[in-house]
Order: structure tokens, then C-alpha cells, then sequence
């Protein structure tokens, strides 16, 4: 069974490009075939892998806006076996234009993906900082959708518009199977009262669906960053690098689960 999540948030900062790197990282290390594709045109899930694009190679971009582009040719390796990417860099902040005239234009990374998607076991698209056409075709592509929270005290405040934006997809038969997959909680901090109060209030609002593993703060993902390396790379033993291995197992068990009470 193969499934395609959008790693979503309008707010920047909140974790996205990190979850994407870290748990593609982790899923292909327990033996699934992982595709990254990089759907901000700040490329930063790109650079997090060490690939700066700035010549004509095809990326996303080419992908999406490009006549008779493959999407196979766009797909780069890692240094991970199982885990490829396909980069972005800032030509894609065209796209979002360029594709308001077309007459799919929701459906275009749908359509580019679905050339290469019987080659992965996980597709994980890394959603830029807004709702915008990106977003859109992020959502309208995938079977469900990961939301990462950061542990901050006006967390919640942009839910409702994401959590509208998921039904306006839904209702308006861009995706009516969208499911939201889960919601993860980052950058949590055991010392400060925020953190403790979002855990409580999230968990709460979504019962089933907040993971039960939770992203602690800590600067480790920062050297990885600098590093241009995902954290189980940089420093594979850390609780970091655990937490998102620990993340990668449940997410498989949540998803076997929903096949199997799809199937029922
Ligand atoms: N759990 C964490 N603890 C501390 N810093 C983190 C954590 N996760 C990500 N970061 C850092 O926070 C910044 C923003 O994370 P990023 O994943 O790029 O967010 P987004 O893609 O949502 O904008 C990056 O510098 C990243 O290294
Ligand atoms: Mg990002």
C-alpha cells in the first residue's frame, strides 16, 4: 500500500521541512521506498539534503509548469538508499502564477506525481509557509495530510483556516478523500508552561489524531542544518534522530490500521 502525505502549515518555522527530512529519513530506514518532493521555493528541505539547484536541471518547477518534462527526470538520490528527492529552488515561486491559468491547475503536482508513484511506498511533500496554489496541489495530490505544531503559545490560532482550507479541498471535489492523518507536536520545551498548555489543549481539541510521539526543542536540528544533513544523519544516535524513528513506526501503525478499517 502505497500513500502520499502533504507535510502542511501556513506558519513558517513551525517544523515542516524538518519532519519531511527527518521522517523520510527514518522510513526509509526501516526498508520503504521514500520520495521528498520539495514544494517551497525556498528550497530549504533541498539544501537540508545538500543540493543547491541553480542550473537547468529539471525540478518541481519543471515538473508542474514544464511541456513534456518527465517527472523521472527530475528525481535525484540521497545519501540514504531508498530515499530520493525531487529539489526545488526559486524558480517555483513562478509557478503558483503560472499555474492560476491552467485549466487542472489544482491537479497539477497530482498529475506529475502520478508518473512515478508506483515506484514508492511513501511520498512526502514538503508544503511551503501558505495556503496558497502550492498548498492547494500539495493537498489535492495526497491521501492525507501531516500537520506539524509547534509547542508555542499561539499555536492553535491558524488550525481553523488550515482545518477549513482541508474541508473547502474536501467539499469541492478537488480531494474529497483527504484524511487528516495526525498532528505533531514540535519544538516541545518540558521547562516552559506554553509548551505543557498546547500539548493539553491540542490533544484535547483532536483526541485520535495528535501523535503520541512528540518532538522535543532542541539544537541538534540546527547543526543538522548547517551540516546540510537530516538529523539521522548528522547525529543518528540522539533522542532526536530516536523521536523521529519512533514517529516513523507509528505513523506506519496508524496507517495500517486505516487500511485495515477502510477495508472492513
Ligand atoms: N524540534 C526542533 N527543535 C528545535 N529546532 C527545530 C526543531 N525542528 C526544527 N527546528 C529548527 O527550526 C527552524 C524551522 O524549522 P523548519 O523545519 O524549517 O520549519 P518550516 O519548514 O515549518 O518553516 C529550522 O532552523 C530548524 O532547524
Ligand atoms: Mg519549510
Amino acid at each position: 500500500m502505497q500513500h502520499i502525505l502533504a507535510v502542511a502549515n501556513q506558519k513558517g518555522g513551525v517544523g515542516k521541512t524538518t519532519t519531511v527530512l527527518s521522517l523520510g529519513a527514518a522510513l526509509s530506514e526501516t526498508g520503504r521506498k521514500v520520495l521528498l518532493v520539495d514544494l517551497d521555493p525556498q528550497a530549504n528541505l533541498s539544501l537540508g539534503l545538500g543540493v543547491d539547484i541553480s542550473d537547468d536541471r529539471p525540478t518541481i518547477y519543471h515538473n508542474l509548469c514544464g511541456r513534456g518534462i518527465a517527472t523521472e527526470d527530475a528525481i535525484l538520490p540521497t545519501s540514504f538508499p531508498r530515499l530520493s528527492l525531487i529539489p526545488a529552488n526559486i524558480d517555483l515561486s513562478a509557478a503558483e502564477i503560472q499555474l492560476i491559468n491552467e485549466l487542472n491547475r489544482e491537479r497539477a503536482l497530482k498529475s506529475a506525481l502520478s508518473q512515478v508513484s508506483s515506484a514508492f511506498d511513501y511520498i512526502l511533500i514538503d508544503c511551503p509557509p501558505s495556503l496558497g496554489l502550492l498548498t492547494i496541489n500539495a493537498l489535492a495530490a495526497a491521501d492525507g495530510i501531516l500537520v506539524p505544531l509547534q509547542c508555542a503559545y499561539w499555536a492553535m490560532r491558524g488550525m481553523k483556516q488550515l482545518l477549513d482550507t482541508i474541508e473547502r479541498v474536501r467539499s469541492r471535489g478537488v480531494n474529497p478523500d483527504l484524511a487528516l492523518v495526525g498532528i505533531l507536536l514540535t519544538m516541545f520545551d518540558s521547562r516552559t508552561a506554553a509548551s505543557h498548555q498546547v500539548k493539553d489543549r491540542v490533544r484535547e481539541a483532536f483526541p485520535d489524531r495528535v501523535f503520541g510521539t512528540v518532538i522535543k526543542s532542541t539544537v541538534q536540528f540546527n547543526y543538522a542544518s548547517v551540516a546540510h544533513q537530516p538529523i539521522l544523519a548528522h547525529a543518528p544516535a540522539s533522542d532526536a534522530a530516536h523521536a523521529y524513528r519512533t514517529l516513523a513506526q507509528e505513523l506506519q501503525e496508524r496507517m495500517n490500521q486505516e487500511v485495515m478499517s477502510h477495508a472492513a
